[in-house]
């Protein structure tokens, strides 16, 4: 079978050029399938799971999951071509729904609503009503709550477009699920183009006012997932500030600049070069667990919020978005309980999100954007996940 030879080059200009295959011409073979993932134990409802393939012409795939909109597996070519899985999971549903999973909650590669990362005293006001939420990470809410979006069914659709194979999943958020207001439709459509651009689609309505903040919560080892720590993964995070945190990872309110701290990622620098620092913030957050204030990119539009590089695969992982914040999370909590898809242990620092959301706690920040959603308005937004390879050459 002819094969297309791919080329990759690197360009790591931030705000230039992404670095993307020769191939990136359309060859006709990318493919989305479904295949059975299992079911659910019968504890928690004994659904049927679903587990929805993309598969590129440039070496990419990807498998997510009608459970929890979970990204479970992600193949990606390094410089030489070679493939590797590089996001946390399980290969089979009994990881996720294990007591062990339950216990350290790590989230892995899940849709997250209704409101990613935290709500500050697990409640909010909305003109005038006060709303509380489940109290589910120390006095706050945590992404959504006990059972958010992340440990939900969703309705899958295999999506195509010219340029694109993807999966569309649906579900309707209950009015008073996690405590929030409003029955809220949402759509997540992810597509896979020939560029192995991961894109993430999201809209959703409500019939009464509430708050929205959704994100993905993929975890990446660019190395390979099981392959051992992310420490000497090369960052770089377009933000000169970010929210400095309470002990609970609530934000202050500040809006600080990173220049002269462990959080100034302005420049490619290790994560493992600062995180062990006794900065504040960072025995808070027992390392890195915090939102950056994206600089706004002039005339809108995806804007670059971050690079990843692992230098010795050369694997390039650039996010993009429409969200003015990015949650930075160095797998803190990664606590060796839990064996991933290649059977693996995951300790402490294995991996790392990069989550795009609007500011934690904002339902309750009058200075951060808005989070609120009001009948007649769709939210809409997109992150890109732009993988690349550099060196090599
Ligand atoms: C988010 C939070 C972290 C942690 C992880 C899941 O990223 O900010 O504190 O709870 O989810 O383990």
């Amino acid at each position: 079978m002819y094969r297309l030879l791919v080329l990759v080059c690197c360009a790591a200009v931030f705000g230039g050029a992404l670095a993307t295959p020769a191939s990136a011409k359309r060859h006709g073979g990318s493919s989305v399938t479904k295949a059975s993932f299992g079911a659910l134990p019968a504890s928690m409802g004994g659904n049927a799971i679903d587990r929805y393939t993309l598969r590129n012409d440039s070496g990419m795939s990807v498998s997510i999951l009608t459970y929890g909109g979970i990204v479970q597996e992600l193949i990606v070519p390094d410089r030489r071509g070679r493939k590797a899985n590089v996001t946390l999971g399980f290969d089979s549903i009994a990881g996720y729904t294990s007591a062990a999973y339950a216990a350290s909650n790590p989230y892995f590669g899940a849709i997250i609503g209704r409101y990613g990362n935290r709500i500050g005293g697990a409640r909010f006001t909305l003109d005038g009503v006060t709303y509380p939420l489940d109290v589910n990470n120390g006095p706050n809410t945590l992404h959504g709550g006990f059972k958010g979006f992340d440990k939900n069914m969703w309705t899958g659709e295999a999506v195509r477009t010219r340029s694109s194979v993807g999966v569309k999943l649906t579900r309707v958020s209950a009015d008073g699920e996690g405590g929030f207001p409003g029955r809220l439709p949402v759509t997540v459509v992810y597509s896979l183009d020939d560029r192995n651009r991961l894109q993430m689609d999201y809209t959703a309505t409500t019939d009464k006012p509430t708050v929205v903040n959704l994100t993905n919560h993929a975890y990446f080892n660019l190395a390979g997932e099981g392959s051992g720590s992310i420490e000497g993964h090369q960052l770089r995070i377009n933000a000169d500030r970010y929210t400095p945190v309470d002990a609970t990872l609530i934000p202050t309110g500040a809006q600080d600049p990173v220049a002269g701290t462990p959080f100034d990622f302005r420049g490619f620098t290790a994560i493992g070069a600062r995180i062990r620092g006794n900065h504040q913030q960072l025995v808070y957050g027992r390392g890195y667990d915090h939102n950056f204030v994206l600089n706004p990119r002039r005339g809108g539009g995806l804007n670059t919020a971050a690079q990843l590089v692992d230098p010795d695969s050369g694997r390039m992982l650039t996010v993009l978005t429409e969200e003015p914040g990015l949650q930075f999370y160095s797998g803190n909590f990664l606590d060796g309980t839990l064996y991933g898809t290649s059977g693996r242990q995951y300790r402490q620092g294995d991996g790392l999100c990069l989550e795009t959301q609007h500011f934690p706690d904002a339902p309750n920040k009058p200075g951060f954007a808005s989070t609120t959603l009001r009948p007649g308005q769709t939210y809409e937004t997109t992150t890109v996940y732009a993988f690349s390879t550099v060196g090599g050459h």
